[in-house]
């Protein structure tokens, strides 16, 4: 074993916080059964007392003790995509405290898929609360250096994962209803949900869950100001934002034709691809000072659903 890992079993068992590297994003991790390290995530995030984290396990096996029960959709989507970037909602065991839950009586589940994620919690033996390690409303890292740059000494150990394979955060599906619902586009493409369920799977409405902050109208957002923007209007925009002396990013697939005057980020044509770049793109919008990001989202199928939803959060109107 690692000693990175050695050392990060250490700060967690000592009510530490950690860089948790995911294939997502990176996670602000605490031992999930240590109140008092939970209520640390809370305060260096500033993030609100009442939003739940989710807990990471090494495995189905360990995920089924934090639930107190394990209807056959759970068993069948984890079968699916566990691990991987899936988070299930489930009425909680004694297990989960109301630090984790934020007092719900549910609790989200997921089993990471990163190697080195793994490896800490089979070693830690025990469930990870981790919400993304980025300060309440920013953009998520999905590198080391990302973590570094924004949580600084707040966090103890940072483990190296690499760049995050997936780019956006896990899809959240909550099976505590009646009926199986979606609270947040993610990595797995609900298409692909529907299909394992057999039923469709709607996406819960923002008035009713309030307290998933991916579900607030602005979130992920970078300093710079964000438009969605079809290829079609790109030239007309950008003139505008050139004539008013901004300094314009353009984020697009390669396809795109893009005007000169601007600094162009170019994904590959793939809605994958786009979800990878995302948040390292908003990140390094803000680092080169520019002022405005025009973004020409990908269609809102697979995991582009995702990308799109992130797209237009961190275009809200910011409080
Ligand atoms: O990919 C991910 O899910 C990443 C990596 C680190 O695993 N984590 C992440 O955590 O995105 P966070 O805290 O930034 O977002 C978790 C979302 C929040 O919107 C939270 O409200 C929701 O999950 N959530 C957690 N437990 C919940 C529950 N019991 N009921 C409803 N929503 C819940
Ligand atoms: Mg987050």
């Amino acid at each position: 074993m690692s000693d990175d890992v050695q050392e990060a079993v250490r700060a967690l068992r000592a009510g530490g916080l950690i860089g948790l590297p995911t294939e997502t994003v990176y996670g602000l991790g605490a031992d999930a059964s240590n109140e008092l390290a939970v209520r640390r995530i809370f305060a260096v995030k500033g993030r609100p007392s009442n939003h739940p984290l989710i807990v990471h396990l090494a495995s189905v096996a360990v995920a089924r003790r934090w639930a107190a029960g394990w209807p056959d959709e759970a068993d069948a989507l984890a079968a699916a995509f566990w691990p991987g970037p899936l988070t299930l909602i489930l009425e909680r065991s004694p297990l989960a405290s109301d630090a984790v839950t934020g007092g719900q009586d549910t609790v989200g589940l997921r089993v990471p898929d990163h190697p080195l994620a793994l490896e800490l919690l089979r070693t830690f033996d025990g469930g990870v609360a981790a919400p993304s390690a980025n300060r309440f409303g920013r953009v998520s890292p999905t590198t080391a250096q990302h973590v570094r740059d924004e949580l600084g000494a707040d966090v103890e150990v940072v483990l190296d994962g690499g760049p995050c394979r997936v780019g956006v955060e896990s899809t959240i599906v909550d099976l505590s209803g009646r009926a199986p619902r979606l609270l947040r586009p993610g990595g797995v493409a609900r298409e692909a949900v529907e299909r394992v369920l057999g039923r469709p799977v709607p996406l819960a409405s923002q008035a009713t869950d309030v307290r998933a902050p991916g579900m607030l109208a602005s979130h992920y957002a970078p300093r710079a100001g964000l438009w969605l923007v079809t290829a079609e209007a790109l030239a007309g925009e950008v003139s505008s934002r050139l004539a008013s002396g901004a300094k314009v990013a353009v984020l697009a697939a390669r396809g795109v034709p893009v005007p000169a005057g601007v600094t162009r980020f170019e994904v590959e044509d793939e809605d994958a691809a786009y979800a990878r770049a995302l948040y390292a793109t908003l990140r390094e919008v803000d680092a080169r000072g520019l002022d405005v990001v025009l973004a020409v989202p990908p269609p809102e199928s697979g995991v582009g659903l995702a990308v799109v939803d992130r797209l237009r959060r961190a275009s809200a109107p910011r409080a």
